[in-house]
């Protein structure tokens, strides 16, 4: 999936500012580059990865597992296009895991009217939320979602801030007492990067109605299109995409290998 964000995705606080990045030069020639993220519980990314030969497939991949020692493991994607990748990651002993499911919607062909709030809950920017309570409810809602770490507040705060993100179309549910219960993250490009619902509130419509918010906003200020990646064992995210009539582009295997 093509991201207009390689700069902040390399330089964002989880890869050390740029620190957790190599590149892979040719001659002088730039083949590739990859960036990784540790997780606190022995969790290891190497994202994004990006490649035009096998020799920086390889390379990059046995820098990054350096990297990584004394983790507990390490996941890449790979879409089904990418052999150079794949065959590096695949003669370096990685494991498919799961699938990621890319989707994607025109916003103006979204036409149904958008579910009622229940009384005394309300709908608002989600960067005039507090870092710390939209952290929270990231790690409450994300907790055992495949390839997603707990946010800190300043994590949390940099996202709130960001200028890429599409703060018109980000927005959070809060309850009576003002706590947030759901949010949903776009970035200025139309990609979704996160919608999370309070486990006390899954089910019960909540990341649907806030879903076809962002869907007509988008629409009425002429986003082309909304894009998103889900995995594929997340068995709610992909009937909610499904169901409001996103429509599956590809799939990128998720590799896994013990370190
Ligand atoms: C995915 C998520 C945003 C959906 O929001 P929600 O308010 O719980 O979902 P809704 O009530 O609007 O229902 C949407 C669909 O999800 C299904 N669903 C909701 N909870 C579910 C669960 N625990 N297991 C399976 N399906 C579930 C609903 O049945 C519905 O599908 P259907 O219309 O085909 O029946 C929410 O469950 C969540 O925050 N999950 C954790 C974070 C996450 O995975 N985010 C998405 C990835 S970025």
């Amino acid at each position: 999936m093509p991201r207009s964000h390689i700069e902040s995705d390399l330089t964002d606080s989880a890869r050390g500012r740029g620190s957790h990045v190599r590149l892979c030069y040719e001659v002088d020639q730039l083949t590739g580059y990859c960036g990784w993220v540790l997780g606190e519980s022995g969790e290891f990314f190497v994202a994004p990865f990006v490649v035009s030969t096998l020799l920086a497939a390889q390379t990059l991949l046995k820098i990054a597992l350096e990297a990584g020692h004394g983790q507990e493991w390490a996941r890449v994607t790979c879409s089904l296009t990418d052999l150079e990748k794949r065959a590096a990651i695949v003669e370096m002993n990685f494991k498919h895991v799961f699938d990621f499911v890319e989707f994607e919607i025109e916003p103006s062909a979204f036409t149904s009217a958008i579910s009622e709030l229940r009384s005394g809950h309300r709908l608002k920017p989600l960067n005039q939320t507090s870092a710390l309570q939209f952290a929270k409810l990231h790690n409450a809602a994300f907790t055992g979602v495949d390839n997603s770490l707990p946010m800190t507040e300043a994590q949390a705060q940099e996202f709130l801030a960001a200028k890429d993100t599409a703060h018109e179309l980000s927005f959070a549910i809060v309850d009576e007492g003002n706590e947030v219960i759901a949010y949903a993250l776009v970035k200025d490009d139309g990609y979704v990067d996160s919608i999370g619902v309070s486990p006390v509130f899954q089910g019960q419509n909540l990341g649907t109605m806030l879903f076809q918010t962002v869907l007509k906003e988008a629409a009425r200020r002429n986003f082309k299109r909304l894009f998103t990646t889900v995995s594929s064992r997340n068995e709610a995210s992909v009937r909610l995409h499904r169901r409001l009539g996103f429509r599956e582009l590809e799939r990128r295997t998720v590799f896994q290998k013990t370190l």
